[in-house]
């Protein structure tokens, strides 16, 4: 409901309501002055020049420049309070937005899509703040402008009051004609730069894949496409906005030729001074000029209501997963239990991505998941740590449904390496104390000796001060994976999710972590998706998921005799002899 929208929004004006409020009042004073000056003009005419009454043209030329300078001074005032009010508006919309995207659960960011998200932080929040600061400044400027002029017609010369009356009407109803063709095209073209943005992010952000593909081409070709979509769009609008002003003109010089008209027979007839009729074209002038602005303020509100929307989207999201509440802080072991669970994805096909998955680990023990690509390996393991809700039956951490547990008691318990990991930029050090922010070098540094991170860390330029770029570019796959995992480690957590974390990494390291693992963290629960059955082998016991079901649970010995997907992968992976990427002949140094 766009009533909901605009108090969602108008709530955010907040800290800078008296700023929003003085500049109207400034704007107000500041026309008085202008509406006032065509007036005293008049005077100076009547009373000064044509009276031959030079005292006269001093005291009205000083008064006019006193009420030029009081307007000016209130003008200045205005346009410092609108920016004050713009632009803070649309920083409280932001902060208030990136707050609430903060408390986003998964399900809510796959509704969104990052892109999405971030249209409506920029684009969106631009829109609105121009809207905003033209309302601002137009809003009670336009009909004032027009309310005041028309009254001082009235008061300089009612019989003159036809002619601009009827030109005001005329304009008024071509003016709405135009605003309203052109506001059409403005929504399309909002809709298509929505199309434009989703092109640009999908791409840019996937501009090196692009490149390995060799789809420049065919990039720039889908981008052409929206992109003139978009101009073809634009020149329809402006070409409609652009009809305005030759309109606006021939309205003016009607004007201008009427009140000539009429105004001359009334001076002859001395009904009217020539110092009236100067102020009236004036006034003429002002009202055809408010109606324009009250036009313009059309359009924009009318462009900004769907990013108002968008924007109130967001601020208005509840997210899927909130903290319990009484929450539970107290897990008192790293015991797991899926009991009975279906999961389905909100936003998905709405089949089961997992169904009537029925297992209990005990503290310590150690699961390898394996399975094709689909298979819902990370559906599972996301559910641990509630990074989503479970559709049917319950995950139990420590005995204790996740649902009754407090959101950071469970993740600090629960770590988990994520498929798609990122580094953030920092330095190594600022990076791995995500983890636990009180963490020491010591400390740091014996997760990284777990996670066969050290070495290379070492080896770094400035060591674990050395700055890692955006989503960690300036660090090869298997390093961020392996800094990664050290992050978890130090929230020395009772449960350890690897969700395939050690892929980029040869079979050596990957060994020398599963043998540090063990040999340091012996208490800690641990779940390792891997497709190396050579990652799984020493497991106590290997699942086996296929198309989002249990095929099989069982040690590696067990599962080789009785499990047929499972044979399968193992031949396959034997044929292949092993590993192909490790370098011949390395151990790396086990801690
Ligand atoms: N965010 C998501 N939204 C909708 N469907 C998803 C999402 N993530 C995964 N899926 C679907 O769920 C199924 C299981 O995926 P996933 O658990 O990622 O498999 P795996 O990790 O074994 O490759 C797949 O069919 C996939 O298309
Ligand atoms: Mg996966």
């Amino acid at each position: 409901m766009p009533s909901d929208m605009f108090k969602t929004l108008l709530r955010h004006i907040g800290q800078y309501r008296t700023a929003a409020l003085l500049t109207p009042a400034f704007i107000m004073l500041e026309v008085v002055m202008e509406v006032l000056i065509p007036y005293v003009t008049g005077w100076l005419i009547d009373r000064g020049i044509n009276a031959g009454n030079l005292v006269g043209v001093y005291r009205y030329g000083g008064l006019m420049l006193a009420l030029a300078v009081v307007s000016l001074a209130m003008g200045i005032l205005a346009g410092r309070f609108v920016a004050r009010a713009s632009t803070g508006f649309a920083a409280n919309l932001r902060k208030a937005m990136y707050r609430n995207i903060q408390r986003f659960a998964f399900s809510d960011i796959d509704k969104y899509s990052t892109g999405g998200l971030v249209t409506r932080l920029t684009t969106d929040v631009n829109n609105l703040q121009n809207a905003f600061q033209m309302i601002l400044r137009t809003s009670i400027r336009a009909p004032f402008t027009l309310l005041s002029s028309i009254v001082m017609c009235f008061v300089i010369s009612r019989h003159m009051s036809v002619v601009f009356i009827t030109a005001t009407v005329v304009l008024a109803v071509i003016l709405t004609f135009i605003i309203r063709r052109v506001s059409a095209t403005m929504a399309q073209v909002f809709q298509q730069y929505d199309r434009v943005n989703a092109v640009v992010q999908e791409n840019v952000s996937a501009i090196r894949v692009v490149k390995a593909f060799v789809r420049e081409e065919h990039e720039n070709s889908k981008f052409d496409l929206a992109a003139t979509t978009l101009y073809r769009l634009y020149v329809k609008a402006e070409s409609l906005m652009a009809v305005n002003h030759p309109v606006m003109n021939l309205v003016v010089y009607g004007c201008i030729i009427a009140i000539s008209w009429f105004g001359a027979r009334l001076v002859v007839g001395g009904q009217l001074t020539t110092g009236q009729l100067t102020s009236l074209f004036t006034y003429v002038m002002s009202i055809l000029m408010s109606l324009m602005m009250l036009s313009m303020i059309f359009v924009q509100v009318t462009m900004s209501v769907a990013s108002g929307k968008r924007v109130a989207e967001v601020l208005n999201e509840v997210p899927d997963i909130v903290n319990p509440s009484p929450a539970d802080t107290e897990i008192p072991d790293g015991r797991i239990d899926f009991n009975h669970v279906s999961f389905a994805y909100k936003g998905g096909s709405g089949e089961y991505a997992l169904h009537d998955i029925d297992l209990h680990l005990s503290a310590g023990e150690t699961l390898g998941v394996i399975g094709g690509t689909g298979s819902g390996k990370t559906s599972l393991i996301t559910l641990v740590s509630r990074l989503y809700d479970v559709t049917l039956g319950s995950v139990a951490v420590g005995g204790k449904d996740v649902r009754t547990l407090d959101l950071t008691a469970l993740r600090d318990a629960v770590a988990v390496v994520l498929q798609k990991n990122v580094l953030f930029s920092g330095t190594v050090l600022d990076n791995l104390r995500w983890g636990n922010p009180a963490a020491t070098l010591d400390e740091c540094r014996a997760a990284c000796r777990i996670a066969q991170a050290d070495d290379f860390v070492m080896q770094m330029p400035q060591g674990y001060d050395t700055r890692i770029e955006q989503g960690g570019a300036n660090v090869s796959g298997g390093q961020r994976q392996r800094l990664c995992i050290a992050r978890a480690l130090l929230k020395h957590p009772q449960v350890l999710v690897l969700d395939d974390s050690t892929s980029a990494c040869d079979n050596a390291t990957d060994a020398a972590i599963r043998q540090a693992l063990r040999q340091h963290l012996p208490a800690m629960t641990r779940i390792i998706v891997a497709q190396r059955i050579s990652s799984l082998r020493d497991c106590d016991r290997i699942l086996v998921l296929d198309g989002g079901r249990i095929s099989g649970c069982d040690t590696h010995d067990n599962l080789l005799r009785t499990n047929k997907i499972y044979q399968e992968i193992c031949a396959i992976q034997e044929e292949d002899g092993g590993d192909f990427d490790a370098p011949r002949g390395r151990k790396e140094d086990k801690p």
